[in-house]
């Protein structure tokens, strides 16, 4: 989709649709009263004989207004104004970009109500009508062998702002928003693809071809011999299991001063969890193709900062691999020894996640980091604790667990902050290695993040448990690209792109 900005006033504007907001019981938004004046009341009169009063979900095409220059008007309910707020605006771009694309207009301008106020500005509502239009015309049908794609879907659209000087707050806004919009669609491609297409080999594929984008993107992957020389044992115990080899994936993007040290993002790149041989029950099962989102939202972050040449130092870093039942794959009782020194005894193989970013969070060590921040769809007890809303954030510094959570706002992809309290750490004690892969009973999302605090001890880390939020059951079964809002909203902050 082709974005831009401009100002003007909207009743002016020469376009295929100008798209105009109608708040409940019939209440013209600041931009429609504009529209009715210059069409002589056409507006009110139609408010009038009831064809729509403003209700949220509601849309009403028009042709042909009097006094205007443009060929139709869409109009939008965004539901009581007293009530509008950012959902509601989120909502109502949602529903003019699908009313666009079903009646085959191809270039709109936006001038839906916006609201300054303490949850939300300009800025952030213009980016959201950019992401969220991208969203809403996201397909995913590489693996159709006869896409049914919209005939003429909506392909320009202009984000009208009526005063002159938040023009430079616009583009600012289309700019940061297309480029989250774009790491979003890449990571959702990424964890939509199923296991047998999507392999730790074709992950790496994907990161090679980002590193060809930027000469500030370094793409590097190691192979098993190399994670074998490095004693990742840990990792490589799970992809023992599996014909794919595993991948270790580094991606440098080096947009700051040479000196200064990178946040670095680890993503669980599982390509396909059906557990090892604590083999997983068969329902739903297909949906462990989502288990390298983790990964997935790494590398469309990466790919945000290459669009926006920010100028900060971000290592990207997925440790790939598949867990598959086999003669060769790890079984309950089995110890292996990870890259930190550290044994682990794995009483179940399907807590494997942890099992492959052990060692990578040790391997990043070497980047120096100001802040590690991993990202994996861990634990199932993650799914009941907080169910699909909220991402579980885990940390071992209060600072960047307070900086997550407000990114998780301002991106509108919220976490929510569990205990990583010492009193959590004795249920991996083990009879015969330093720690088990497991915590027993209760508390499976924080004993999993106790068992990756014992590798970063020596970092500012956090963790975020994607395992409710990566993807979509059901008949709208489908990845959501969360975290990467979160992710390129706190690497913007950092990177003072944004206050
Ligand atoms: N990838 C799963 C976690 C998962 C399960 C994510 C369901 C989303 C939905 C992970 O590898 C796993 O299997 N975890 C186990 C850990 C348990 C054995 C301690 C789980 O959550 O059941
Ligand atoms: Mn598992
Ligand atoms: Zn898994």
């Amino acid at each position: 989709m082709n974005y831009s900005a401009k100002a003007g006033d909207p009743s002016k504007q020469r376009t295929p649709c100008l798209v105009l907001g109608i708040f409940s019981k019939r209440k013209l938004s600041d931009a429609a009263k504009t529209v009715d004046i210059a069409s002589k009341g056409f507006l009110t009169s139609i408010l009038k004989k009831g064809d729509m009063d403003g209700e949220s979900g509601q849309a009403l095409m028009l042709y042909d207004l009097p006094g205007t220059l443009c060929e139709r008007v869409l109009l939008i309910g965004c539901g009581t104004q007293k009530e509008y707020n950012r959902a509601k605006h989120k909502e109502a771009v949602s529903k003019a970009t699908s009313e666009l694309t079903s009646g085959h207009t191809i270039e709109a301008i936006f001038c839906l109500p916006t609201l300054e106020s303490t949850e939300t500005d300009l800025y952030t509502q213009l980016r959201d009508a950019v992401i969220k239009s991208t969203e809403q015309s996201y397909r995913f049908d590489q693996c159709k062998s006869d896409p049914k794609a919209p005939k003429r879907p909506l392909k320009k659209l202009t984000l009208l702002v009526t005063d002159g000087k938040n023009l430079k707050t616009a583009q600012k806004a289309i700019t940061h928003g297309q480029a989250m919009a774009s790491g979003i669609s890449l990571a959702k491609d990424l964890g939509n693809l199923p296991g047998n297409i999507c392999t730790p080999s074709y992950l790496a594929d994907q990161a090679r071809k980002l590193g060809r984008k930027s000469p500030k993107l370094k793409v590097e992957i190691l192979e098993e011999k190399q994670m074998e020389a490095l004693k990742m044992g840990s990792l490589l115990s799970v992809s023992r299991g599996s014909r794919q080899p595993a991948k270790l994936i580094i991606m440098e993007y080096c947009g700051g001063p040479a000196k200064s040290k990178p946040v670095v993002l680890v993503g669980k790149g599982l390509t396909f969890d059906a557990g090892g041989i604590s083999i997983k029950p068969h329902p739903g099962m297909d949906e462990m193709k989502y288990d390298m989102c983790g990964g997935a939202s790494v590398i469309g972050t990466l790919s945000a900062c290459v669009d926006l040449e920010l100028p900060i130092n971000v290592v990207g870093i997925v440790p790939a691999s598949e867990n598959l039942p086999d003669g060769d794959a790890n079984k309950p009782g089995d110890i292996v020894t990870s890259m930190s020194g550290q044994t682990i005894e794995i009483l179940n193989t399907d807590a494997e996640g942890r099992l492959i970013l052990c060692d990578a969070l040790t391997y990043s060590e070497r980047f120096n980091p100001a802040i590690v921040i991993d990202v994996a769809t861990l634990t199932g007890a993650c799914v009941v604790a907080l169910g699909s809303h909220a991402i579980g954030l885990l940390s071992n510094d209060d600072t960047l667990a307070d900086e997550i959570l407000q990114a998780g706002i301002s991106g509108d992809d919220k976490a929510w902050r569990l205990p990583l309290w010492d009193e959590y750490q004795k249920q991996l004690d083990s009879n015969f290695a330093d720690m088990a892969n497991i915590g027993g009973k209760g508390g499976g999302t924080i004993t999993a993040a106790c068992f990756l605090s014992r590798f970063t001890k020596k970092q500012k880390w956090a963790h975020l448990d994607i395992a409710g939020s990566a993807w979509n059951s059901g008949a709208k079964k489908g990845s959501t690209g969360r975290p990467v809002s979160l992710l390129i909203q706190l690497l913007l902050k950092r990177s003072k792109q944004i206050n």
